[in-house]
């Protein structure tokens, strides 16, 4: 495994796969690796890819710095998990690398479902994904990318980026890995204490509430969305948006006639979590 620390490493390094004959299978990360990013690189792995998986914690995506500070950071750690799951190529730059001058002056604004639901949450952290993401895409030149669906709006505004940049990318999405007990997976997860963590377990009561009326023949958008807000109000101690959206592009949807993705948020001790659930009504 090749560990690479500047922009024109990584430009070369993935050139360098590409020249021996491997499709590049990219995995941005900001570190902190667990079981979701690992399927990414499986995923990659999966496709015949030669995953390539950068660790940068990017600070244009953290309105809030006492979060950016928290974040947690392993770097050792993910090095490891890295080399156990067969990746290619790390590129782990520091801020310096990434924005020589400090702040960028130019940024990637995404359209308007930037604002909506996390982004209404957390005012600027879309353009922020969309900016680096925008840069690991150019830097990493043709290539397959990898999201997870645990961060749906986030997949849906980077595939729109690729597409209205006509980055040479296809943005490739990814199952939600779990918990045993059903909580998605995530780095902020162990920032929870005591009682927390089963308070977190009220994101997944809620989609499983929306999900039980969906399949149950339920149409009506308002219902199933006050169905999983009435599960999060009980259940976790700062409930944020439950609602059901069109899966492709997660507008508002008139009625539940197709399937929908169901996606909640809330706040848990110091942490905000999400989760997502796709679902076909009968
Ligand atoms: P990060 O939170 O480290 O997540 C990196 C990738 O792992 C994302 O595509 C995310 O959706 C995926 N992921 C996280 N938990 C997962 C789970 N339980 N199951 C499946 N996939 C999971 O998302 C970011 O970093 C950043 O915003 C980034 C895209 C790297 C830009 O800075």
């Amino acid at each position: 495994m090749d560990l690479v620390r500047t922009r024109a490493e990584l430009r070369e390094a993935a050139e360098g796969l590409r020249t021996a004959g491997h499709g590049v299978g990219l995995v941005p990360t900001m570190g902190a690796l667990h079981a979701g990013h690992v399927s990414l690189v499986e995923a990659a792995r999966r496709a015949g890819e030669a995953p390539l998986v950068t660790i940068f914690v990017n600070p244009l995506q953290f309105g809030d710095p006492g979060d950016l500070e928290r974040y947690p950071r392993d770097e050792a750690a993910d090095l490891e998990a890295c080399e156990q799951a067969g990746v290619a190529v790390v590129f782990a730059p520091d801020v310096a690398e990434m924005y020589p001058s400090g702040s960028p002056e130019t940024a990637v604004r995404p359209g308007p479902l930037a604002d909506d639901l996390e982004g209404a949450a957390r005012p600027g952290h879309f353009e922020g994904v969309a900016t680096v993401v925008t840069k690991l895409f150019s830097l990493a030149g043709r290539c397959r990318a990898y999201f997870g669906e645990k961060d749906y709006q986030q997949l849906v505004l980077v595939r729109q980026v690729a597409a209205d940049l006509d980055l040479p990318v296809t943005v490739v999405g990814c199952p939600v890995v779990r918990e045993p007990d059903g909580l998605a997976v995530s780095s902020r997860n162990r920032l929870l204490r005591g009682d927390e963590r089963r308070q977190a377990l009220g994101l997944v009561h809620a989609l499983s509430e929306g999900e039980r009326l969906v399949l149950a023949g339920e149409r009506s958008v308002e219902a199933v969305e006050a169905a999983m807000s009435e599960v999060l109000s009980h259940e976790t101690p700062r409930p944020g948006y439950a609602t059901a959206r069109d899966p492709e592009r997660l507008s508002h949807l008139d009625r539940i006639d197709g399937p929908v993705r169901l996606l909640v948020a809330a706040g848990v001790g110091r942490v905000r979590l999400i989760d997502n659930l796709a679902v076909c009504p009968p």
